[in-house]
């Protein structure tokens, strides 16, 4: 497969054509954002720990039934994967309460939620990617209720099968953001990336913040973070 032409750079990844029409190489970057890109860094290494995380994420949902965009990771820091459109919608999925949902509910953090609560986004930086409801989603074309359907099935199936994978790794799964889109045959696939930018993990034992969250909030160490969720991962990887 060959890289041809550069297509797309977004706040942590850059996309390349190939001489596959249907399949792209994806590069994770070092940058990281937050606060919609208010706050900004670089820290060398966390493109490459991304890229290992994420890969090996979803092949282990692809296993299990997931479909994704995911066809193999080239090297430390590329994928090849699955040609997709964005669907213009970030999904959350939160297990414990925090973040944005404490902020904008005045609810209290760290409450264990009596099943997962999944939120819409619409992807749009210069919006501030506002909370959206399933009718706003419909109403304005931005998907189609059978794709909403089949979303919302294939997320709380990646809740289950990411927390029970997590939990095995003394980590607890407290949320994360999933995005999705269709390939040229207008398969439903989930694209973009599982990692610590992602997703919130805290050490089931310490409540340590293996996450982006040491950045956001000026924690320290965020790359220490980062490799210790590669360790455990790989660690049960090469079980
Ligand atoms: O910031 P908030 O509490 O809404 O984030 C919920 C989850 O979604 C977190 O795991 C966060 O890392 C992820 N997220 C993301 N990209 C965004 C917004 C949230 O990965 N644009």
């Amino acid at each position: 497969m060959e890289k041809r032409e550069f297509l797309y750079e977004g706040k942590a990844k850059k996309v390349w054509t190939t001489d596959d029409p249907s399949v792209y190489v994806v590069e994770y970057k070092n940058s990281l954002t937050a606060f919609n890109a208010l706050k900004k860094d670089s820290i060398e290494g966390k493109g490459r720990l991304n890229n290992l995380i994420s890969s090996v994420l979803f092949e282990h949902l692809g296993k299990k039934g997931v479909p994704t965009h995911f066809i193999s990771r080239i090297d430390d820091l590329q994928q090849l994967v699955r040609k997709v459109t964005i669907i213009p919608i970030e999904v959350v999925v939160r297990n414990i309460t925090t973040g944005t949902l404490c902020k904008r509910l005045g609810v209290e953090e760290g409450k264990v939620l009596p099943r997962p609560l999944v939120e819409l986004y619409l992807k749009d930086d210069a919006l501030g990617d506002p909370i959206i409801t399933e009718d706003h989603a419909l109403l304005f074309g931005w998907s189609t209720q059978e794709q909403l359907n089949k979303i919302k099935e294939i997320t709380l199936k990646v809740n289950s099968l990411l927390s029970e994978y997590f939990l095995g790794l003394g980590i607890i799964l407290v949320d994360f953001k999933l995005e999705f889109g269709t390939d040229t045959e207008d398969n439903l696939l989930l694209a973009d990336e599982i990692s610590p930018d992602t997703c919130r993990f805290w050490d089931r034992d310490t409540k340590n913040r293996l996450d982006k969250d040491r950045f956001r909030k000026d924690l320290g160490d965020v790359l220490g973070a980062y490799e210790e969720i590669w360790r455990r991962v790989s660690s049960a990887e090469a079980l």
